[in-house]
């Protein structure tokens, strides 16, 4: 078995890099451990930056996106017991949109499928060789040996990859709390996104459609999902989002929920010998700024383009420079994502004066012009840049 480019992991990263380089006329395999249907409903984010639905829409993966993408041109935040809104497009010239990640893993397997592609559901790579370079995968109980020009490590966090890369440098911080995510099936309670600071802990409400609500509470990172029923989510959701002129958060029937631990972590370089990473394989985000599918994105749109140069003219310049230009944007998204992270959340450790510098932190991003473009411009995405 043979192909141009092995690609471990059939997430978002290593989807859309299939798909890119099929456009490209280069010849991959996905290789997904888990079945289609468990990657199609896999909760996650759904914040997309206009760079992120620019590479769907002009791969042509973008029609259901315009069709059910809901356009934002603005944000929240809310504390003190008040709303301030960030003009995002008025600020940057540029929209976010609220697209359900599981929706693009949808539309990338079925644009797959439809193109002849060779995903493989149920197989899981158990070696990776970047020097051959061969991948070893287990599928129907049985060992297959895909040789390749190329490997993809885009297998996520707990992937196989990243320890294949000797002389990996790793960068990490923990947070002391983590986010209870739910759905609901209730229309939801606002336009455009809340990002709610509170002593007793950050809230986001985020929406899904005009009838589904997306909203997280932050929580002790060693919290029991049997400990918040319903009822105490909603209670819990409604405090911290309250303002002095009573608004309302619309409850509904909840149809998913998660506890999901926060992170930074970054593995350098993103590249050994023929072996490339991407997304949550070489990097994790805390979800406050929306930037992991982002990243994912980001990083197989640079190495499709580093791919489809060295078949195209032979140079190995891009490839050459891929983990170096992954990294720079990388870092900057680590830092916002960290930066937003720490403006938001209640430091179950942190003291009074922490919490003061945090107050006069949020009064001036609302009410400076260049704070808040700051804010915006990482928020709505820096330009990629190779
Ligand atoms: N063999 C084959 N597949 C594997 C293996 C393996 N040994 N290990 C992991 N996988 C698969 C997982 O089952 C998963 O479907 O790799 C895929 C990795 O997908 P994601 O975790 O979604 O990572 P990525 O594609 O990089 O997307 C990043 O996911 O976590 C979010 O916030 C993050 O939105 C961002 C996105
Ligand atoms: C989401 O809709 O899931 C979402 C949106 C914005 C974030 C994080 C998650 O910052």
């Amino acid at each position: 078995m043979r192909t141009q480019v092995a690609i471990v992991g059939g997430g978002p990263a290593g989807l859309l890099l299939s798909h890119l380089l099929h456009r490209q006329g280069i010849a991959s395999v996905v290789l997904e451990s888990r079945d289609r249907a468990y990657v199609e409903q896999r909760q996650r984010a759904g914040m997309l930056e206009q760079g992120t639905t620019d590479v769907l829409r002009e791969s042509g993966v973008g029609e259901r996106l315009d069709r059910e993408g809901l356009v934002h041109h603005g944000l929240e935040l809310r504390f003190g017991g008040a709303g301030h809104r960030i003009a995002l497009t008025e600020l940057t010239g540029r929209t976010v949109t609220v697209y359900a990640q599981t929706e693009i893993v949808k539309d990338l397997v079925a644009r797959r499928l439809a193109d002849g592609g060779d995903v493989r559901f149920e197989a899981q790579v158990v070696e990776i060789d970047p020097a051959t370079p061969t991948v070893t995968f287990r599928q129907n109980g049985r060992l297959h040996t895909l040789e390749c020009d190329y490997i993809a490590g885009c297998d996520g966090f707990h992937g196989v990859s990243r320890p294949a890369v000797p002389e990996l440098r790793t960068f990490s911080r923990e947070y002391p709390f983590a986010w209870l995510g739910i759905l609901a099936d209730v229309p939801p309670s606002t336009d455009e996104l809340i990002y709610a600071s509170h002593d007793r802990g950050f809230a986001l409400h985020s929406l899904r459609s005009p009838k589904v609500s997306r909203l997280y509470l932050q929580v002790d990172p060693q919290a029991e999902i049997a400990a918040w029923p319903d009822e105490r989510i909603w209670s819990e959701l409604a405090t911290r989002f309250a303002t002095d002129d009573g608004w309302e958060l619309r409850e509904g029937p909840i149809t998913d929920r998660s506890i999901t631990p926060m992170r930074s972590f970054v593995a350098e370089p993103m590249r050994h010998d023929r072996l490339f990473l991407a997304g949550d394989a070489a990097h994790i985000v805390p979800p406050t700024g929306a930037k992991g599918l982002n990243l994912a994105v980001s990083d197989v749109t640079l190495l499709a383009r580093a791919f489809t140069e060295r078949y195209a003219e032979g140079s190995e310049a891009l490839l050459d420079g891929y983990s170096a230009s992954c990294l720079r944007r990388v870092w900057r998204a680590e830092h916002f994502s960290y930066w937003m992270t720490t403006l938001l959340h209640t430091d179950p450790h942190g003291d009074d004066f922490a919490r003061r510098l945090q107050r006069s932190h949020l009064d001036y991003v609302v009410s400076s012009t260049a704070a808040a473009t700051s804010l915006a411009e990482n928020y709505a995405g820096l330009p990629l840049t190779p």
